[in-house]
């Protein structure tokens, strides 16, 4: 499974790029807010690009097809590695398809529906981006969405990629890995969840104390 992280904190970026952990990275609208209004968007997802070798995730801001498609161009135009991310409208599918018949890869968002996730294949979609968190947040159960998507996709042969989004916490990523959705996209904090465990820093420190007690060097 392909993991991209959910930021726009180019230190965060670059943090987890250089220890190989990510394979892209996503961003949203209230991600940009929050790394703040400083830097000129176009110029941060640059940043963004030089420091991932992968798909980054950069989102319109209208919510009108023309509007898409004339953002979508000039977001394609800052890097290879840029995918238009669009919502999951009437207007947002429009500019995904054409978008994708230019050849330039589109990551639908905001989906909530396992037909919606259907929708969003048929105008081409390269990811469609479940958000799983959200549909918890409101009693729902975001997984369950993640598992007929993927049985939709498989009884059909789509070949757009599930891209478990708003994922929260380390059951999140383990449920969608065992679900098989083909990227999941973490904030850093639960990315480094991922590699801890009481028992490894036990072990460490039992290994640790025991080198020390042998009194040699390496
Ligand atoms: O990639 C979408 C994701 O950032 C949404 O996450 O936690 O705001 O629901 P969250």
């Amino acid at each position: 499974m392909k993991i991209f992280l959910d930021t726009a904190d180019i230190t965060e970026i670059r943090r987890a790029a250089e220890a190989g952990l990510i394979d892209g990275v996503t961003t949203n609208p209230s991600l940009m807010a929050k790394v703040g209004a400083t830097r000129e968007p176009a110029d941060l997802f640059l940043e963004i690009c030089e420091a991932v070798d992968g798909p980054v995730s950069a989102e319109v801001v209208v919510l009108d097809a023309e509007g898409m498609i004339e953002q979508g161009h000039r977001l394609a135009k800052i890097h290879d590695n840029i995918v238009i991310k669009v919502p999951l409208t009437e207007a947002g599918l429009r500019a995904c398809s054409a978008l994708t018949n230019e050849g330039i890869r589109v990551n639908v968002t905001l989906c909530f529906s396992p037909t919606q996730a259907h929708l969003a294949a048929k105008a081409g979609a390269t990811y469609i981006s479940p958000f799983i968190g959200r549909i918890d947040d409101v009693a729902g159960d975001g997984m369950e969405l993640v598992g007929q998507i993927r049985q939709i996709y498989d009884n059909y042969e789509i070949d757009t990629e599930i891209l478990a989004a708003s994922i929260r916490h380390p059951q999140h990523m383990v449920q969608a890995l065992l679900l098989g959705a083909d990227c999941g996209t973490l904030p850093p904090k639960v990315l480094y969840q991922l590699l801890e465990h009481p028992l490894t820093d036990k072990g460490l420190e039992g290994f640790m104390a025991d080198w020390k007690s042998l009194g040699r060097e390496l």
